[in-house]
């Protein structure tokens, strides 16, 4: 039988998560209108947070063919705390990185560029796994946090492609992928289109 995570140890697991998402979340604040003061515009359309809840870190775990314990989720999972930034435009995104790079307190734990290269089915965006270091009485750690960066329009898409597809069986596969790929690249193109209005 597969030992699960009491709430307790569960809770204490999330805490230091908590506490590393709250602190990138002022950071991310800090950058958008130091970017917003300079800029005409502001780049962020809006940001999302949450916590990987108890059931879906037991499942990913059991899915990897691991123990649904405390101390395998820490190890092994980077997106316990999950933020989503939605900017208008991909410039506003790559902005936003070289900022975050440049920060000396953040440690750079992995970096997907699915915006240079998009996923088969179209998925466009360009996620960080960024360490804070979270300091409690007289220790300090790093925690890692996830950080999808977006435009809306790569968000409208994955949103539906979620919803409809993302990780669950149906029939008509191929041709589904081939019609949210299509979607996908129209989306790309019309975002082009808008960026001409930019300035
Ligand atoms: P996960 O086990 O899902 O976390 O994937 P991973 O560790 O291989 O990382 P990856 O960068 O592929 O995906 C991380 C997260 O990005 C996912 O949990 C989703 O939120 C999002 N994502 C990745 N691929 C897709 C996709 O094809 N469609 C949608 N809607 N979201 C995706
Ligand atoms: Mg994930």
């Amino acid at each position: 039988m597969q030992r699960i995570m009491t709430d307790t140890e569960y809770y204490n697991l999330i805490q230091p998560y908590r506490d590393a998402m709250k602190l990138l979340l002022t950071r991310l604040e800090v950058l958008n209108h130091t970017i917003y003061e300079t800029a005409e515009s502001k780049s962020i359309h809006m940001v999302q947070n949450r916590i990987k809840k108890k059931t879906s870190i037991e499942n990913k775990l059991i899915t990897r063919g691991e123990k649904p314990t405390k101390d395998n989720a820490k190890n092994m999972l980077m997106d316990i705390a999950g933020i989503r930034v939605v900017c208008y435009f991909i410039e506003d995104i790559d902005q936003l990185i070289h900022m975050l790079k440049n920060q000396s307190d953040l440690i750079l734990i992995r970096e997907s560029d699915y915006i240079s290269n998009p996923k088969p089915n179209g998925y466009r965006s360009h996620h960080l796994i960024v360490g804070v270091n979270v300091f409690c009485l007289d220790a300090s750690e790093y925690y890692p946090v996830e950080i999808q960066f977006r435009t809306i329009s790569m968000d409208f898409w994955a949103a539906l492609e979620h919803r409809i597809s993302y990780k669950k069986q149906y029939d008509n596969k191929e041709q589904r992928v081939a019609e949210l790929l299509r979607y996908s690249n129209i989306l790309r193109d019309m975002e082009k289109e808008f960026e001409k209005y930019k300035d």
